[in-house]
């Protein structure tokens, strides 16, 4: 199984300064390479991930930095209920490398498995949804989160034969190109990830500290629009109606990151990679 490579993270360590001492939230854990990077720079880090397997990693971290690192075995978005404040908030969005790489997630269309597809390991699979989904439903799902042009194609050819497998459902796709857009699209909507996010940063501001910085590192552009939009929202000077109600902070755009050649090339899972950030100002 391939070894996943941090994105950004370079980046991410020069844009969230000095953190010796800090409380930082690492929305996203992984297999631990921000959270190895955070705690290694001095500071104290809790971490949510919804998939059960990277308990192996955050074990070994337990042993080696104890209190200082606390996990939450959840979706990122009951951050919600947590009562910490926080000096830094950093997600690091989409799959990472031993999701994609374990065939029998199903998030693969280069092997052949149950269609899964789940981040975590409850609630319905992609094959479940099928028999959930209608046809349109589908077709929005695939136009929405793929840009699929022969959405309502492809989802009545789903609803007729109810593909089990990952090449049962590649089989159904006639353009190549369309094949990598329809898995995405699915797992997007099958792990609920653009309500997930917009429900986390709407409770980010009341969780962040005078002086905290956000920082979100985005792998396709539905999720890059939605963190741009509402750090948009969030550094607008006039204030806006549609803010979250959770915080009336000001905060300050950070430079805009992408990865270097030399990352794309070390990393390929990093070309499509932007990070964004903010920092909260009183
Ligand atoms: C790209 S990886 C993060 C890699 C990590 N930064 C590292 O350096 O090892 C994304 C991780 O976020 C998790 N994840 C994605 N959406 C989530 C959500 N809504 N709640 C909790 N975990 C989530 C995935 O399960 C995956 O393990």
């Amino acid at each position: 199984m391939m070894k996943h490579i941090p994105v950004l993270l370079d980046a991410v360590m020069d844009v969230i300064g000095d953190i010796n001492g800090a409380n930082v939230l690492d929305a996203t854990f992984g297999a631990g390479g921000y959270t190895r990077a955070f705690l290694a720079a001095g500071a104290n880090v809790t971490a949510f991930d919804r998939d059960p397997n990277v308990m192996v990693d955050v074990n070994a971290i337990k042993q080696e930095y104890g209190n200082r690192f606390n996990f939450i075995p959840q979706p990122f978005s009951h951050m919600s209920e947590l009562s910490d404040t926080f000096d830094a908030i950093v997600f690091d969005l989409g799959i990472s490398s031993m999701q994609i790489d374990t065939p029998e997630r199903g998030f693969s269309f280069r092997a052949d498995a149950p269609l899964d597809m789940r981040m975590s390991v409850d609630g319905p699979t992609v094959y479940d949804m099928f028999g959930k989904w209608t046809v349109d439903d589908i077709a929005k799902i695939l136009r929405e989160f793929g840009d699929i042009k022969p959405s309502g194609a492809i989802a009545r050819a789903i609803k007729d034969t109810m593909p089990k497998t990952t090449f049962e459902l590649k089989d159904l796709i006639h353009n190549p190109r369309d094949i990598a857009p329809v898995f995405q699209a699915l797992r997007i909507a099958v792990n609920d990830e653009m309500c997930e996010l917009t429900r986390a940063l709407d409770v980010v501001p009341g969780l962040l500290r005078s002086g905290g910085r956000c920082i979100c590192v985005t792998f396709h552009s539905l999720e890059d629009r939605i963190v741009k939009n509402t750090f948009r929202r969030w550094t607008s000077v006039n204030g806006d109606p549609h803010m979250p109600t959770t915080e009336d902070a000001k905060f300050n755009l950070l430079k805009t990151r992408t990865p270097t050649n030399q990352e794309i090339m070390d990393n390929s899972r990093a070309r499509s990679a932007h990070m964004r950030g903010v920092i909260k100002l009183c």
